[in-house]
């Protein structure tokens, strides 16, 4: 399977400090945020890999990361999105690069604590659709919220303000190739954007959707609050919640 990391957008939430760079180059802990969504890739087992970025700072994404050989990989593909026209918009870009097979689609700011193998597996043997990951979150207002009746989604909603349930739908997606067939028919959402979570409906319309609870802790980093967090819940994995006696 392959995997595509979206990593553009104006990181807006997190200025000025992203005025001159791309927020998924900012440090999170003793790695650019990148590196955290190309392990969870590389963890469970995926080795073709595409980076979609944009914006104006594209090209130190070439600089830091190269051909991925610190991570054990042949080589990385990279695109660029023109514009900011939302996470779904930016994954249209890799219809060339799946070409016609499965892609897990994460986020470049999203952290993990554990992997994704076992879901990544059962997506292997998933038949068609789609497959998400959902994490119980004490602030479900901030994410995609999925409502769930046992095995089954009922019902996805996009920062909606009366959530349904505590499941957020974490930025880390498993689709069939139909995605972008599905993608080429979404409108732009009243923020102007081509909404993730309107793609994640298309297959629940199609009743063609899956989903796993996610194991371990996740975050994003995309405002100062989860990304403070973020390097926190980073150093004390690497640490041990201790402070590095050495330094
Ligand atoms: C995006 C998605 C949202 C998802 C979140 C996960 O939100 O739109 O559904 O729960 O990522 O990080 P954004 O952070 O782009 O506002």
């Amino acid at each position: 399977m392959k995997g595509v990391i979206l990593a553009g957008g104006l990181g807006t939430r997190l200025h000025p400090l992203t005025k001159i760079t791309n927020k998924h180059l900012l440090p999170i802990y003793d790695r650019p945020m990148i590196h955290y969504p190309i392990m969870t890739l590389v963890e469970a087992g995926i080795r073709d890999i595409l980076i979609v970025t944009g914006g104006n700072h594209a090209g130190e994404f070439l600089r830091l990361l190269g051909n991925g050989r610190e991570f054990g990989l042949d080589d990385i593909a990279y695109t660029y999105q023109e514009g900011e026209r939302g996470i779904a918009d930016a994954l249209a870009l890799a219809r060339h690069f799946a070409d016609g097979g499965k892609v897990v689609v994460i986020l470049g700011d999203n952290i993990i604590e554990k992997d994704i193998r076992a879901p990544v597996a059962a997506f292997d043997r998933q038949p068609s659709g789609a497959r998400l990951l959902l994490k119980k979150v004490p602030d479900p207002e901030r994410f995609g919220v999925a409502e769930i009746d046992g095995r089954r989604i009922v019902s996805i909603f996009e920062k909606p303000k009366k959530p349904k349930s505590d499941y957020a739908v974490t930025g880390i997606y498993m689709y069939d190739a139909a995605v972008f067939d599905i993608v080429a028919t979404l409108v732009p959402s009243h923020r102007n954007e081509l909404e993730i979570t309107d793609v994640n409906n298309a297959y629940l319309k199609r009743g063609d959707l899956q989903f796993d609870l996610l194991d371990g802790w996740w975050t994003d980093a995309g405002t100062f609050e989860s990304l403070f967090r973020a390097n926190q819940l980073v150093r004390d994995k690497a640490t041990g919640g201790q402070p590095d006696r050495a330094s």
